[in-house]
């Protein structure tokens, strides 16, 4: 069974469900051959294997390209380090980047969602395509994120194409090609730049917002440096905008398969926050993502040898009919979910699900009373490519303008 699994195959990304189900009940320790990687596709080894950060380091990297920390020519930030580095750095992040903080901005994230739902209808009565990832979930994240660390209104126009050279060479993996692809490298260089005199600016003469914060922080008489905020602000513009929106998109198409669902959410949306977790579960913007072997581990009779690079595959893990029982390849909005694998868990879980979830909430709440018949056109739509993220490009909405029904 050496081609069950070829994250590059358009095919694959295109439906990877009957793959990761024949992984999981066939070789649930699978051998990749080239690039040499093992792929965990069972509930509870992922599961496990996530929250055992000492058997299972980030530290080289969480694909499976072999050098990608040395290609990034970078320093690691918070999510490619292990503890006890990474227990200190996420505490003092964790004193500035607060569920309190994020809170505040609900009222915030309302007002820009409305905006977006009143371009939508104008381009709908003006007969022009409406396209619900790129003219509405893709926006919101990016918005969010340049609030939040303090980006000034006039600089937000310089700020979303480095998000999207970023993201975009994020999704293309970590070969030197990809890096160079598209500027990405320089317009990386120009936004740390900008991050630098902002957090020099912060330092100076701090302000309310998120950097000033985590520039005070302190735990144990420890600081963040420079770099450490830096770092974050990379990894949360890197893994906090593509990642919610596609959440978004992925809910709304979702519902679309199955409007029942869609009805039951729109007549009760206290529905939504659970919701979006099936949603996470079901359409996963992070399928997989790898950890590298500290030492040899024996799984199902399998030895993988210290060292390695394993896949995690929340994708799978999270469709495991040994977790979530026979229905759990479909959707149920109100469905019981103790526990999921769609922001990771243990020590790396997700440090801006909080964040997420507001504003897939806000999203979702404010669209489904406005347009309950929402949906989308997947036979127009472009799926993003990519080995380790599930999105979207171009998602054509309907049920917006005068084709609601
Ligand atoms: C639906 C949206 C999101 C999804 C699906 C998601 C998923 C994930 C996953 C799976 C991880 C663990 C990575 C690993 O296994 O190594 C992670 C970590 C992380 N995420 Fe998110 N994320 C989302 C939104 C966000 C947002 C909005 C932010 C912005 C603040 C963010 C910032 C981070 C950071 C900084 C880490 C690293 C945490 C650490 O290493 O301790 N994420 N996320």
């Amino acid at each position: 069974m050496t081609d069950v699994y070829d994250p590059f195959d358009p095919a694959f990304q295109a439906d990877p469900y009957p793959a990761y189900r024949r992984l999981r009940d066939e070789e649930p320790v699978h051998r990749h051959a080239e690039p040499p990687f093992w792929a965990l596709s069972r509930f509870d080894d992922v599961w496990a294997a996530v929250r055992d950060a000492a058997a299972f380091s980030s530290a080289q990297g969480l694909t499976f390209f072999p050098d990608e920390i040395g290609t990034l020519g970078l320093a690691p930030t918070m999510v490619m380090l292990d503890p006890p580095r990474h227990t200190v750095l996420r505490k003092l992040i964790s004193h500035g980047f607060t569920p309190r903080r994020t809170a505040a901005l609900e009222d915030l994230l309302r007002a820009f969602v409305r905006g977006r739902i009143a371009l939508m209808e104008r381009k709908a009565a003006d007969g022009e395509p409406v396209d619900l990832h790129r003219d509405f979930s893709s926006p919101l994240p990016t918005f969010a994120l340049a609030h939040l660390l303090g980006v000034p209104e006039a600089d937000r126009a310089r700020f979303d194409p480095w998000v999207a050279a970023l993201v975009g060479f994020q999704d293309g993996g970590f070969g030197a090609e990809a890096l160079n692809a598209g500027g990405a490298i320089e317009a990386v260089s120009e936004m740390f730049q900008y991050f630098t005199d902002l957090v020099a600016a912060r330092r100076a003469e701090p302000t309310g917002d998120l950097i000033s914060a985590l520039a005070a922080a302190e735990a144990d008489g420890e600081r963040l440096t420079d770099w450490d905020i830096l770092g974050f602000c990379f990894v949360m513009v890197a893994g906090g905008n593509d990642t919610t929106g596609n959440l978004i998109s992925h809910g709304v198409a979702l519902l679309d398969g199955d409007h029942g669902q869609r009805e039951r959410l729109a007549a009760d949306p206290s529905l939504i926050p659970n919701a979006l977790l099936e949603f996470l579960r079901l359409e996963g913007s992070v399928q997989a993502l790898a950890r590298t072997t500290t030492a040899p581990v024996v799984l199902h009779g399998v030895e993988i040898p210290a060292g390695e690079k394993v896949m995690m595959m929340y994708g799978a893990a999270n469709r495991d009919e040994r977790e979530f029982g026979p229905t759990a390849d479909r959707l149920d909005v109100a469905r019981e979910i103790p526990r999921h694998l769609g922001f990771a868990s243990g020590v790396h879980f997700c440090i801006g699900s909080h964040l997420a979830k507001l504003q897939a909430r806000v999203a979702l709440e404010e669209l489904l009373a406005a347009h309950p018949h929402v949906g989308v056109d997947l036979d127009r739509a472009e799926r993003l490519s990519s080995a380790f993220t599930r999105g979207w490009v171009s998602l054509p909405a309907t049920g917006i303008g005068a084709d609601a029904s």
